[in-house]
């Protein structure tokens, strides 16, 4: 009985973990490989765009931020960062929408 009961317990562990944002951002990061983000992107330094960490830093407090990301990730432009220009991305909203909070999360 208390081996059963210990299983239960592992088991259990193993769903709350699973429902753990870390295992969200992960599949965040994911996405950002499979849509070529990172060719252009990195977390912590400028590559061809702008260093994630300081596009959540330049946004974070904007009640908007995601709105705003999630749109601007999809329609690509320049002019805000000096750095030339992001092609417009081939993104449903929920995808764009996931990336931009996945990027605004990364702002320490
Ligand atoms: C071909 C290179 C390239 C690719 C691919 C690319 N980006 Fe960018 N990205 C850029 C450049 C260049 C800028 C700077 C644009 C500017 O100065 O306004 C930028 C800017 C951004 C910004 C800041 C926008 C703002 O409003 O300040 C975000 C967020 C971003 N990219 C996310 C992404 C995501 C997510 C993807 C993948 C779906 C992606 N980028 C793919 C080159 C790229």
């Amino acid at each position: 009985m208390k081996q059963y009961l210990h299983a239960l317990a592992v088991i259990a562990w193993g769903v709350a973990f699973s429902a753990l944002p870390v295992n969200a951002s992960w599949a965040s990061v994911e996405l950002a490989q499979k849509k070529a983000c990172l060719a252009c992107h990195a977390i912590q330094h400028h590559r061809v765009g702008p260093a994630y960490k300081l596009v959540a830093q330049r946004y974070g407090s904007r009640p908007d931020a995601v709105e705003y990301l999630s749109n601007s990730i999809k329609n690509g432009g320049g002019g805000r960062w000096a750095m030339g220009v992001m092609p417009r991305q081939n993104l449903t909203d929920d995808e764009a929408r996931q990336l931009a909070e996945w990027i605004l999360s990364l702002a320490n």
